[in-house]
């Protein structure tokens, strides 16, 4: 492993800063050889990470589900995110230029954590039970998600692709991502910009990254968890937040007629934000263009972003 030296960029790799040139990772290693592994992906702002206690919970829920011992306390990982984005001069305004184009010390950050190198060939082969998972930290500076897109709205295909919503992995982020790979080339086939799965029963779902949502009247509606789908942060924050543009926020089955039918509809992530979707399979949602109160969340969403991260920075009481 090469240990971080100068000014090169680094990652953070099972307790420490490392070269992000690499070599890294041991060739056994399950992640490598069987996808099995899990992820996060998350926004930081000024070196704030938004919302990582929800991502923290999910990637614990994740690691029971795959019943994967994560050998590191919360704390401890965020300890070595912010040795990371300060490596990075990514831990406060002003650190950094605007290389991309986004607010000075803003960030996309994934962690990622794979049951850990197995000598041995199989599945689950003699010795799995004391295998040391390997934990990786990574962080980008953001890339706002492009004008001409925010402006023109997001086409997509469904995916050939039908999900299972009784599969207990279903909403499970592992680093298992054949399935959304294949969709998003599926999309790209068809010169579309994204791919949405329906369930098994023709329910939509979801997304290759993202959760959907659409607003109808005043609902602001979108497919509930056992559409086979992530339950996403960002998904979560809008159920709670919907009130702030006089909307009503419903978790119901939907079919793709129902999309094409709406007002509006979006796709939510955390890195991407809320990003407006304007057609299906070459047909338009809506009036076909992004809509004002697509508009207007996104905003919202971006500026509890900032307010969050300032709050967050704010010097607390005297001890
Ligand atoms: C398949 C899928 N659905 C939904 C989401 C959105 O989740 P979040 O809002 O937590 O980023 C993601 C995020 O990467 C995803 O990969």
């Amino acid at each position: 492993m090469t240990r971080l030296s100068g000014s090169s960029h680094s990652i953070w790799l099972d307790g420490g800063l490392v070269d992000a040139r690499g070599p890294h990772l041991n060739v056994t290693d399950r992640g490598f050889q069987l996808g099995d592994g899990l992820y996060e992906t998350a926004r930081a702002r000024r070196g704030v990470v938004i919302e990582l206690d929800e991502h923290l919970e999910r990637l614990r829920q994740g690691c029971a589900a795959l019943g994967l011992n994560l050998p590191i306390s919360d704390d401890q990982l965020v300890v070595g995110i912010a040795e990371l984005l300060a490596a990075e001069g990514l831990d406060r305004a002003g650190s950094v230029g605007e290389p991309s184009g986004g607010p000075v010390g803003d960030a996309a950050l994934r962690v990622t954590v794979t049951r850990g190198p197995l000598e041995r060939r199989g599945l689950l082969p003699p010795g799995f039970e004391d295998l040391v998972a390997t934990i990786a930290i990574q962080c980008w500076p953001y890339v706002p998600t492009a004008d001409d897109l925010l402006e023109r709205g997001v086409r997509a295909v469904s995916s050939s692709i039908r999900r299972d919503s009784v599969s207990p992995l279903a909403g499970v982020k592992t680093t298992s991502r054949a399935d959304y790979v294949y969709a998003r080339l599926e999309a790209a086939r068809a010169s579309a910009d994204d791919a949405l799965f329906l369930t098994l029963d023709g329910l939509l779902s979801e997304a290759t990254a993202a959760n959907l949502f659409i607003i109808a009247g005043q609902t602001l509606a979108t497919p509930p968890l056992s559409a086979a789908i992530l339950a996403g942060t960002t998904r979560t924050w809008l159920l709670a937040h919907a009130e702030r543009l006089n909307l009503v926020a419903a978790e119901v089955d939907l079919r793709p007629a129902e999309l094409l039918a709406a007002d509006e509809a979006f796709l939510t992530s955390s890195v991407a934000g809320i990003v407006p979707l304007v057609s299906l399979d070459g047909r338009s949602i809506g009036t076909g263009r992004p809509g004002s109160r697509t508009r207007a969340l996104r905003a919202a969403r971006e500026d509890w972003i900032d307010a969050m991260s300032k709050a967050a920075l704010l010097p607390g009481p005297a001890d």
